[in-house]
């Protein structure tokens, strides 16, 4: 089992949450941008937030990070990646037994049914329009939001039970790029660690979960882990 946060796509450009002063919440408050309440009283301003981030994530591309866990699934074909990224550069790269914790930001939803949005239900192009969310086609008072999971709200049930399965099955448990303490995201490692899991951690830093990690790493994914599954490929 292998979670990753934002940490794993740092090296692709895309800023972390929490960590610098470039990070995202140094720079921007959660509560105005990242809120049910907040895009009910702003729609305007958290759809161009999420655009502009859109716009970034849309000129990311993998990096070696990403690459080496989708060769890593090819070794370990039993292996789940469990990812709180909503950046998509996981299934870029190749990952096929993928878990999406906080939702896909290219997508797109209904803020009143939470039924999903295509671009092209809108828009000829199919291209998300800048300015004002567009109407929701599933609902008269409805909105376009970002398929995002936000402050306050509950992941998706049966998303979160198969994470949940993941962690309570698994023999080794990564733990990557994230700073855990995002719950219910960080308690997954407790989990597989009651269970025996071992813990492995890589992330510059030090975390909660550091204390609890069999192994760790204090360097950046896209250095450490090619390295890693260069030797499970090519062992001798
Ligand atoms: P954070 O931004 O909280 O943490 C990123 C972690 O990545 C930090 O611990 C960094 O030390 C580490 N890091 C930075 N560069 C790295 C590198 N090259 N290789 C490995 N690690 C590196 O990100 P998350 O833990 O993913 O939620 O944040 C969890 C959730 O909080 C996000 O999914 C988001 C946010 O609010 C929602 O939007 C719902």
């Amino acid at each position: 089992m292998v979670m990753t946060g934002a940490g794993v796509s740092a090296e692709s450009g895309i800023a972390t949450f929490r960590g610098d002063d470039d990070s995202i919440w140094s720079r921007f408050s959660p509560h105005e941008l990242a809120t049910e309440s907040a895009f009910v009283q702003h729609p305007e301003r958290v759809w161009s937030w999420y655009q502009w981030r859109r716009r970034q994530i849309a000129q990311a591309t993998p990096n070696a990070a990403h690459l080496a866990l989708a060769r890593l699934e090819q070794c370990v074909p039993s292996m789940t990646l469990v990812t709180q990224n909503v950046d998509g550069l996981h299934q870029a790269a190749g990952t096929q037994n993928l878990i999406e914790l906080h939702g896909n930001i290219m997508r797109s939803k209904c803020h009143m049914t939470h039924k999903p949005i295509d671009p092209s239900d809108w828009c000829p192009d199919g291209q998300y329009p800048e300015g004002k969310p567009p109407a929701s086609p599933h609902h008269p008072k409805g909105l376009a939001r970002p398929d995002v999971v936000w402050f306050g709200e509950a992941l998706d049930s049966i998303t979160l039970d198969r994470a949940v399965a993941s962690s309570l099955d698994c023999e080794v448990f990564f733990s990557i790029g994230t700073s855990a303490v995002v719950e219910p995201a960080a308690s997954l490692a407790t989990m597989a660690r009651q269970q025996g899991a071992c813990i492995v951690e890589i992330n510059p830093q030090h975390t909660p979960l550091s204390m609890l990690a069999d192994y760790l790493f204090h360097n950046p994914a896209g250095q450490i882990l090619p390295l890693l599954v260069e030797h499970l490929e090519h062992p001798h």
